[in-house]
């Protein structure tokens, strides 16, 4: 095939040379030039914008409602926001070895029976996916297989295959003739998936390219393709524990932050209806440091035990450990609760921890890690069956958070007969069965607690 023109962008300044340097000529910056397609800028996404030069009204801009399909599997629709866009290209990124291929294998299964689905595969054999495909009671799954890693023959392949769902796993390991760097380098995946997407769009095929996270955590390299694609959605989950949450960090066609909840079986991952069951743990009675609290993930709450255990110091400086939760944000409410609150926690070491690998960084976990919090301090627990939460604020206050009703009728649906909650949150009717404790200030929570 004939060499296409290369050239070396600097990811910096934006600035062009024709040949790679150390150094960028223009900017001055170090180690910022990676290899390109001298013409791609003004070719690659003609298609996907319309008739070049063309002005026109907004107004006469005819619009449609995107047609969502469904991909069978209810927790993966959920974080596509209700299913597969034709044109659209999914980003699903994750930590070697969490479930992204078994994921997809089984989306496309389901996809298949009604949708050609075409199945291409860069990492493992035809072989290896025909064995994980037994193992999933799906060997006669109506998918395609294309073990292939070259750009020019995965399109060859679809435009005569003519699917209307492909799967790339994975993008790093595929390469376009055009550049000479490595597959899996910046320039080659950022390439192959311009070269992917563009085709997404002219001919409506739903691509779904898997990135392997490299070592800084970043998918491919420096985010280089969460701005191409439609929709982020990331792999989430301790691999010691069988639990595995799918989020969407982005998405072009529905709410960001939605989460999905798999089990990883030996039959495959299998959704998780009712995931709050899964954050509590078990105790038998209310143990000491511990608390319930109800968060919200995307559209959906979730009840999540915060635990806390304060320990003496044993010399040295206190330390103040978060796992799952903001560890700076924990300093700053041991503050709040000894400067308005009147509990010092000096002496001790403070650990938080969020139950079952969930990561929480909305501010309305402040109230439940105080009060679980306070509750280790004082080495006696919380009354059962009750949950709380309310973002604190830096003088004493208890703020309101989003969706507060919601988040009650969850609890309520659970059994919690109590909840502790920010008094501009207070719902106007009352919810059936949990009775809501209002409070403003953290000296109204403790005064709670104490009793
Ligand atoms: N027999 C089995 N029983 C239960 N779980 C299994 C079994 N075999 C594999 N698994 C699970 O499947 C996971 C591998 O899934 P998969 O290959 O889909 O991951 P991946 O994200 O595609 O990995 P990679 O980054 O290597 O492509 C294993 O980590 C394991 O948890
Ligand atoms: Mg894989």
């Amino acid at each position: 095939m004939a060499r296409v023109r290369t050239a070396y962008v600097c990811t910096e300044c934006g600035g062009r040379n024709s040949k790679w340097q150390g150094q960028c000529p223009h900017c001055g910056a170090w180690n910022t030039l990676v290899e390109t397609v001298a013409a791609a800028p003004s070719t690659r996404f003609a298609a996907v914008a319309g008739a070049a030069g063309e002005v026109r009204p907004l107004a006469s801009v005819v619009t449609r409602t995107e047609p969502r399909s469904a991909t069978g599997l209810e927790e993966f629709d959920r974080v596509l926001g209700g299913g597969l866009v034709p044109g659209g290209v999914v980003l699903l990124g994750g930590d070697p070895g969490i479930g992204k291929s078994t994921l997809l294998l089984q989306a496309m299964a389901a996809i298949g029976a009604t949708r050609r689905a075409l199945y291409v595969t860069g990492e493992e054999s035809p072989e290896q996916i025909a064995m994980r495909a037994q193992r999933l009671g799906l060997l006669n799954a109506p998918v395609e297989l294309l073990a292939e890693v070259q750009l020019e023959a995965i399109l060859g392949a679809i435009r005569t295959r003519q699917p209307e769902v492909v799967v790339i796993d994975s993008i790093q390991t595929v390469y376009t003739e055009a550049l000479e760097s490595a597959p899996g380098s910046v320039a080659q995946v950022r390439e192959c998936a311009a070269q992917l997407t563009r085709l997404a769009k002219q001919s409506a095929i739903t691509v779904i390219l898997v990135g392997h996270v490299t070592k800084e955590g970043a998918i491919a390299g420096p985010r280089v393709l969460e701005h191409i694609v439609d929709t982020v959605l990331y792999f989430e989950g301790d691999t010691h524990s069988s639990f595995r949450l799918v989020r969407a960090i982005k998405n072009r066609f529905g709410a960001a932050n939605e989460l999905g909840v798999f089990a990883m079986t030996e039959r495959g991952l299998k959704g998780v209806a009712n995931p709050s069951a899964l954050f509590l743990s078990q105790h038998a009675e209310a143990v000491p440091g511990s608390c319930i609290l109800a968060t919200m993930e995307g559209s959906r709450p979730l009840l999540v035990e915060v635990q806390a255990l304060v320990d003496p110091v044993h010399g040295g400086l206190a330390r103040r450990l978060a796992v799952g939760l903001d560890p700076q944000r924990l300093s700053l409410l041991l503050a709040v609760l000894h400067r308005h609150g009147g509990v010092e926690s000096g002496a001790f070491d403070v650990f938080v921890n969020a139950v079952g690998g969930v990561r929480i960084s909305e501010p309305a976990a402040d109230l439940a890690i105080l009060a679980a919090v306070y509750s280790s301090i004082k080495n006696s627990a919380l009354s059962d069956k009750s949950l709380v939460f309310g973002e604190v604020g830096l003088a004493g206050e208890i703020r309101p958070v989003q969706r507060g009703q919601e988040r009650l009728r969850e609890a309520a649906k659970l059994g919690f007969r109590r909840a502790i909650i920010p008094s501009a949150n207070r719902p106007r009717h009352a919810i059936d069965g949990i009775e809501v404790v209002p409070v403003a200030r953290i000296s109204d929570a403790l005064e709670h607690w104490r009793r």
